[in-house]
C-alpha cells in the first residue's frame, strides 16, 4: 500500500519534470489551472468576448419580469428572466429573483438567486443534486448590520417605472442614488448626481440554470443539445488526473462591474503583483489571466502573477482624484476577475480610462456590496461596518517574532531565547513549527527533544516572552491517535462526494481534515485546548493555522477535491475559500475560551473576507530573493486596503539563504510590517540575528529595536484601525488623494498615524533611492532631521545602515526609547515625544495606552491621549480623548507615575522661543521650568529642541510653553 503511494508519488513527481522541461512551464503551470482549463471562467469569457465584439448586436438572453418589481421599506426586488432551451430543446425561462437591499450603514447589496433551486424538490432528483445555491459566503464574511434603510425613497415618476425605471434615493443626507434600468439590465450608483459603480454595464450577467444531466437518450433523441451542453466541461472535470463529479452541473455566476472614470483599481488580494491592478486581457506589461481567487498553497509563488494565492478577499476599491468607492463580491468558490480599462472619454473624464471589471464564480449566488465612498477612509468605514473591524492585538503580537522551520528542542528555543538577551535584542514570541509534534499528530510532543514543554513554556514566561505552536486541519489518520479517533467518533470530518470521511495527504501522511463549518466540530476543537491538555502551561502559548487552504499534498490543485462535502451539505466548491477562516475561528474561539481575559493571538496563512476579525496573516512561501523582497510591499498594502491590516512578509525569505545584504534590509523594511517576523525553511541556513557577526548583527539589532521604539505609536495605530479601519500601512493616495500621479506608486507608504513615510531599499547594491513627495508638505528626515520638500522624487542616501523614511510635517509621534526584552516589560516605560511642525508651525498626535494583554479594554479600561502643538501660543499640549470612568482611572492609576521623558521638538522657528534655554510646563496647577537643548537649523537640517524631562506625567492633561 505504502510502495504503492510511493510509486504513484514518484511518477507525478517525474509528470511535473518532464512537464517543467517544456518551454514556458513551471511546476506552477502544472498543478494550478488557466482560466482556459477552467470551464466556467472560459465560458463566461467566451460570452464577454461575444458581449464585447459587438454590442449592438448582442441580445443577452436576460430580461427583468417587470410585473414583479416592486420598491418597498429600503428593498427594490423582482425577477430576472432567463430565456434557455429545456432538456427538450423547447424554449423556457429561467426565474432569478433578486433583490437590491438600501443597508442602514450606507451600502447597497444586491442578491441574485435562481428559484428553481430555492428549496422544492424538483421530481425525480434526489435533493442534493437540486439544493439551492450555496448563499452562506456573507453570513461569514459580514457582521453588520443589515437593517434596510427605511428612509430610502423612490423618487421616479410613474412613467420611468412603466418603462422599468426605478430611481432611489439613499445614503447619507440621500447624497447618493441607485438607478435600475430594467432593459437592458443595469444598476447605475451615482453620488452626488455622478455615476462611480455600474453594475451589469456590459451585460456579462449571467447564471447557470438549473438543468438535468443529459443523458445519453435524450442526446440520441435531440443531438443539438450537446452544443449548448458540454457534458464533459459541465457535468465533470478532469484536471491533471483528478476528477471532479460535479453532481449538480454547471452552477457559475458571473456579472461585469464598471467603474467609471476610475483608471485605478486596487485590492482583491492575494497575489503577488502590483498594487494598482493590471488589465488581464493582453497588452504591454498587462496580464493574459484574469486574477484568480482561490486558495491554495503556492509555494515559492511566482511575482508579478495573477494566479491565485492562500487567501481570498474579493473586495475592490477604486480611487480617482477627489473620490474612492468600492464593492465586495461576496461570494466563496472560485472566483476570476478579469480587467481591462476604456480608452479615455474625453467629454466624461478628460484623459482618464474607465476600469471595467468581469467577475466569474463556479458557485453560489451574486451577492455585491456597493460602497460609495466618498473618500478612502469612509470606504474603509463602510466596508468594515460590514465585514467588522479588526479588533485590538495584545501589544506583544505587534513585537519581534522568532521562527523557523524549525526549533529542534527545548534546548534550542532556549538558547535562542538567550542569545536575543546575550545580544540585547528584544523579542516578544519564538515559534515552533511542526517537528515539534510527535510524526506531526498535533497536540502532541516529540518527546526526545521536547520533554517537559511545561518547564520551557514556564522559562519563556519568566522572561514575558510566549510561545506560538503550529497546529493545522489535517489530522493524522493512526488508530490510537486520539483527536483523530474523536474526529471519527464524532463524525466530524470532511467527507467524499459519497459521505464517507475524506482523506489525503499532508505533513503526517494520510490524514483526515476537522469540518470546522460544523458547530460541533468547534466545540471538539475547543475541548483540544482545554488548560492542561496539550502542554500543561498555556499561559503564554498562542497559535499558529497553517496549510488551511487546504493544503492537500495529492489533491487537485494541492486542495480538496470539489465535490468533497462539508457541514450542511455544502460541497467543497461553495465553500472552498472561506473554509481556512472556519478554522482559524475555531482556534481563536478555543483560545478564548481557555483564557477569557487574555487577547488571543492566531496566525492564519487561508483567509477571507471578515478574517481581519480573526488575527492575523502572512503571504506565505515566498523565498531569500530580492523580488521577493519588493514585491511584499505591494502585496501588504493591497490586504492592508481590503480591511487585513494586519499583516506581515516572512522577513530574510522563507526558501532559500538571504545574502547579508538582503537580511539587513529585509529586517529594516520588516520593522515596518504591521506583523514582523523572521522565517526559515527546514533547509535553509541558521540566519538568527547575530548569526552573520558584525556590523551585520548591529544593523539587525537596530531595526528591530527601532520597531520597539516605535511600539507606542503602532499600537495606537492597530487601536485607530479597530473602530474605523483606517489600514496600519497607507498608500499614498490616503495621505494625497487629488494626487493622481502616484496612483502607481507601491514601493513606499505612510505608516499609521506617525506620518512615517517608509520606502525599503529593495534593490541589491542599491545605496540611495527616489522618495516621493505627494505634496508640498515639510518632510523631515526621521533619522537626522534633513528637510525635504516639493511635490515630486527627491534623491536620498541609503547606505547599508540606513532605511529611508521621512517624518511628513504636522505630526506627534511617541516612543519608547529605552531597550528591554520584551514590548511587555515596557508597560512602564517614560515616553519620548517627537514633534514635527509643518509649514504652518502646527502638529498633532494620539496616543493609546491599555495593559496590552487582557480583554478590559473593551470595558474602558484604557487611556487615550491627544497632543498638540500651535504655532498660535508655541504650547504643546496633552489632553484626554475619552469620557473618564471607574476603568479607565483604575486602569490610570496602575500607570499614574509614567512620564514623558522627553520631548524633540522639530523644525521650529528659533525666533519665536519664549526663552533660548528652558520651557515651562504645568500640570496640576503647578508649573516648573526644564533646560533645552536647541540644535539651529544649518545644512538643509532642520532646527531642534531637546525637552529632558520636563516631568509631565502621561495620564493627566499639562502643557509646555516652548
Ligand atoms: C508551510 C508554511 O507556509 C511554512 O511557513 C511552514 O514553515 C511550513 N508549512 C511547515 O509547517
Amino acid at each position: 500500500m505504502v510502495r504503492a503511494r510511493l510509486s504513484g508519488g514518484i511518477l507525478c513527481l517525474l509528470a511535473i519534470l518532464i512537464l517543467m522541461a517544456a518551454p514556458g512551464l513551471s511546476a506552477k503551470n502544472y498543478l494550478f489551472k488557466t482560466c482556459e482549463q477552467s470551464p466556467f471562467c472560459r465560458r463566461n469569457r467566451e460570452y464577454a468576448d461575444r458581449a464585447t465584439a459587438a454590442p449592438a448586436a448582442w441580445a443577452p438572453p436576460y430580461s427583468v419580469d417587470l410585473a414583479t418589481v416592486s420598491f418597498e421599506t429600503g428593498v427594490l426586488d423582482g425577477t430576472i428572466l432567463k430565456s434557455v432551451l429545456d432538456s427538450r430543446g423547447e424554449p423556457t425561462v429561467a426565474e432569478l429573483p433578486f433583490s437590491l437591499v438600501f443597508l442602514e450603514s450606507g451600502s447597497a447589496r444586491l442578491v441574485v438567486d435562481e428559484k428553481r433551486r430555492l428549496g422544492s424538490p424538483i421530481d425525480g432528483f434526489p435533493s442534493r443534486l437540486t439544493q439551492r445555491r450555496y448563499n452562506e459566503a456573507s453570513k461569514w464574511a459580514v457582521v453588520g448590520d443589515m437593517t434596510p434603510d427605511i428612509s430610502a425613497i423612490d423618487i421616479s415618476t410613474d412613467e420611468e417605472r412603466s418603462g422599468g425605471i426605478y430611481r432611489i434615493k439613499y445614503g447619507p443626507n440621500h447624497s447618493f442614488e441607485a438607478v435600475f434600468s430594467a432593459s437592458p439590465l443595469q444598476i447605475k450608483f451615482l453620488r452626488d448626481g455622478e455615476a462611480h459603480v455600474i453594475l451589469n454595464e456590459r451585460s456579462l450577467l449571467n447564471v447557470d440554470q438549473w438543468r438535468p444531466k443529459p443523458t445519453v437518450e435524450n442526446l440520441a433523441e435531440d443531438p443539438s443539445l450537446a452544443n449548448e451542453i458540454d457534458i464533459k466541461d459541465m457535468w465533470e472535470e478532469d484536471f491533471g488526473g483528478k476528477k471532479d463529479m460535479k453532481p449538480k452541473g454547471p452552477e457559475a455566476v458571473a456579472m461585469d462591474i464598471t467603474f467609471p472614470g476610475y483608471e485605478h483599481v486596487f485590492g482583491i488580494p492575494e497575489h503577488a503583483d502590483k498594487f494598482s491592478l493590471r488589465e488581464t486581457r493582453g497588452g504591454e506589461g498587462n496580464h493574459n489571466e484574469p486574477y484568480r481567487l482561490f486558495n491554495v498553497d503556492i509555494f515559492e509563488y511566482d511575482v508579478n502573477s495573477p494566479m491565485a494565492m492562500y487567501g481570498a478577499i474579493p473586495f475592490m476599491q477604486a480611487h480617482r482624484k477627489g473620490s474612492s468607492v468600492a464593492v465586495l463580491w461576496a461570494n466563496a468558490a472560485e472566483t476570476w476577475i478579469d480587467i481591462v480599462k476604456t480608452r479615455p472619454n474625453p467629454e466624461a473624464f478628460g484623459t482618464r480610462k474607465s476600469t471595467q471589471t468581469h467577475w466569474i464564480s463556479e458557485s453560489g449566488i451574486i451577492d455585491v456590496y456597493v460602497m460609495l465612498g466618498p473618500n478612502s477612509a469612509s470606504v474603509y468605514q463602510q466596508y468594515g461596518s460590514l465585514t467588522g473591524y479588526a479588533p485590538l492585538p495584545p501589544i506583544y503580537a505587534l513585537g519581534y517574532h522568532q521562527c523557523r522551520w524549525n526549533y529542534n528542542s527545548e534546548d534550542d528555543v532556549l538558547e535562542v531565547d538567550a542569545n536575543f538577551d546575550k545580544h540585547e535584542i528584544p523579542y516578544d514570541c519564538i515559534w515552533l513549527d511542526i517537528e515539534y509534534t510527535e510524526n506531526k499528530k498535533y497536540f502532541t510532543w516529540m518527546k526526545p527533544s521536547f520533554p517537559n514543554a511545561e518547564k520551557m513554556m514556564q522559562a519563556l514566561d519568566k522572561r514575558k516572552r510566549k510561545l506560538v505552536a503550529i497546529i493545522d486541519p489535517h489530522i493524522k489518520k493512526e488508530t490510537g491517535y486520539k483527536v483523530y479517533e474523536g474526529l471519527v467518533k464524532n463524525d466530524l470530518t470532511t467527507k467524499t462526494e459519497n459521505g464517507k470521511e475524506y482523506n489525503g495527504w499532508c505533513w503526517p501522511g494520510e490524514s483526515a481534515w476537522i469540518d470546522t463549518f460544523n458547530p460541533k466540530a468547534i466545540e471538539y476543537w475547543k475541548d483540544q485546548f482545554k488548560p492542561g491538555k496539550f502542554c500543561g502551561y498555556e499561559h503564554n502559548l498562542l497559535i499558529w493555522n497553517d496549510m488551511n487552504e487546504p493544503s492537500v499534498f495529492n489533491g487537485p490543485e494541492v486542495t480538496a477535491p470539489r465535490d468533497n462535502i462539508h457541514y450542511g451539505n455544502w460541497e467543497e466548491r461553495d465553500v472552498h475559500n472561506v473554509y481556512g477562516m472556519t478554522f482559524i475561528n475555531a482556534t481563536v474561539q478555543a483560545l478564548a475560551a481557555r483564557q477569557p481575559r487574555q487577547r488571543p493571538f492566531v496566525l492564519t496563512r487561508a483567509f477571507f473576507a471578515g478574517s481581519q476579525r480573526l488575527g492575523a496573516v502572512w503571504t506565505g512561501d515566498n523565498a531569500a530573493k530580492w523580488e521577493y523582497l519588493d514585491i511584499a510591499g505591494p502585496m501588504l498594502l493591497s490586504h492592508s486596503i481590503a480591511g487585513f491590516g494586519f499583516i506581515g512578509a516572512d522577513v530574510g525569505g522563507f526558501f532559500g539563504n538571504p545574502t547579508t545584504e538582503l537580511l539587513v534590509r529585509w529586517y529594516q523594511a520588516g520593522a515596518f510590517y504591521p506583523f514582523f517576523r523572521g522565517h526559515a525553511h527546514i533547509e535553509s541556513k541558521r540566519r538568527e540575528p547575530w548569526v552573520f557577526g558584525e556590523p551585520y548583527t548591529s544593523l539587525i539589532k537596530s531595526s528591530i529595536r527601532l520597531r520597539y521604539q516605535l511600539l507606542p505609536s503602532l499600537y495606537t495605530a492597530f487601536h485607530r484601525t479597530s473602530f474605523d479601519g483606517m489600514p496600519i500601512m497607507r498608500p499614498m493616495f490616503l495621505i494625497a488623494p487629488d494626487n493622481e500621479d502616484i496612483l502607481d506608486i507601491d514601493d513606499q507608504f505612510f505608516w499609521g498615524e506617525t506620518g512615517l513615510l517608509v520606502k525599503p531599499i529593495v534593490q541589491q547594491g542599491a545605496l540611495s533611492t527616489e522618495i516621493y513627495l505627494p505634496d508640498d508638505e515639510v518632510y523631515y528626515d526621521y533619522f537626522d532631521s534633513t528637510i525635504y520638500q516639493g511635490l515630486g522624487y527627491h534623491h536620498i542616501e541609503a547606505p547599508l545602515e540606513k532605511i529611508p523614511v521621512l517624518a511628513r510635517g504636522g505630526h506627534i509621534l511617541v516612543r519608547r526609547d529605552r531597550y528591554r526584552r520584551s514590548a511587555t516589560l515596557m508597560s512602564h516605560d517614560p515616553f519620548t515625544l517627537v514633534v514635527h511642525l509643518d509649514n504652518a508651525g502646527n502638529a498633532a498626535g494620539v496616543l493609546y495606552l491599555d495593559d496590552g494583554e487582557t480583554t478590559a479594554n473593551i470595558r474602558g479600561a484604557y487611556s487615550h491621549r491627544f497632543f498638540m502643538f500651535s504655532s498660535q501660543d508655541n504650547i504643546l499640549r496633552s489632553r484626554s480623548m475619552q469620557p473618564s470612568s471607574v476603568n479607565s482611572r483604575s486602569f490610570e492609576k496602575t500607570i499614574d507615575t509614567v512620564r514623558i521623558e522627553k520631548v524633540l521638538l522639530v523644525g521650529f522657528d528659533m525666533d519665536k522661543l519664549k526663552s533660548a534655554t528652558s520651557v515651562e510646563s504645568f500640570q496640576d496647577k503647578k508649573s516648573w521650568t526644564t533646560e533645552i537643548t536647541v540644535e539651529v537649523a544649518a545644512n538643509g537640517k532642520a532646527s531642534v529642541i531637546t525637552v529632558r524631562d520636563p516631568k509631565v506625567l502621561v495620564t493627566g492633561d499639562w502643557s509646555i510653553q516652548f
